[in-house]
This record gives C-alpha cells, sequence and structure tokens, in this order.
C-alpha cells in the first residue's frame, strides 16, 4: 500500500526503515521525519503524517511481537512517542481555545 503518495513510499519501506532504526544503537524515535530522512525521502505536502505514524506503530508493534528488536527499546520508543503526541493534542487544544475566546470576543 502506497502511504506517501508525494514521495512513493510504501508500508513495506517503512517497515523495513523502522527495523533498520530500531536495530541501530542509540536508535532515534521512529518519527515519519526521521522514518523519512532515512529512506532519503523529502515529506512535501505532509498529508500522509498520520497515516504515516499508524503504519509506524504497526510495524513496532510486528517487530515487538516477531522479537526481531529488543522489546525494551520499542517499549521506551512506543511510550516517547505517546508522549509526543500527548504534547501535539495539548498544544492544539490551547490553539482551539485562543482561538474561540478569540471570535468570542469579537463578537
Ligand atoms: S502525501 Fe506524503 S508528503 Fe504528501
Amino acid at each position: 500500500m502506497i502511504v506517501c503518495s508525494c514521495s512513493v513510499i510504501s508500508d513495506r519501506d517503512i517497515e523495513r526503515a523502522v527495523f533498520d532504526i530500531m536495530s541501530a544503537p542509540d536508535a532515534p524515535l521512529p518519527t515519519p521525519g526521521v522514518v523519512f530522512r532515512h529512506l532519503k525521502k523529502k515529506m512535501n505536502c505532509c498529508t500522509c503524517a498520520p497515516v504515516a505514524v499508524g503504519v509506524i506503530y504497526a510495524a513496532m508493534d510486528r517487530l515487538a511481537a516477531d522479537t526481531r528488536v529488543c522489546p525494551f527499546v520499542l517499549a521506551e520508543a512506543r511510550a516517547k512517542l505517546i508522549r509526543l503526541e500527548e504534547r501535539r493534542a495539548a498544544r492544539q487544544h490551547i490553539i482551539e481555545t485562543t482561538r474561540a475566546t478569540r471570535r468570542a470576543t469579537a463578537a
């Protein structure tokens, strides 16, 4: 399945990249940006980012199930990704609340 139509990246490309990234010592978090850089591709429109995150999570789950990568490294990376997502959601909530307040004040 093609995940990114701008850079023509499939779910298998992402799965291989996640395996390579997570197999390296001191593996960085496999964010979409890290995965795209590993594949030597660039994000253009970023429309695929949510789907890419889902594919990355699925790839990490498969690697953990296959025990091809240390499960502790995968669990730590997953926890960090969840914290990043929580911070992003909190920032988004603040932005939306601020916009709603400004709209209410302007009306
Ligand atoms: S669809 Fe992936 S960057 Fe546009």
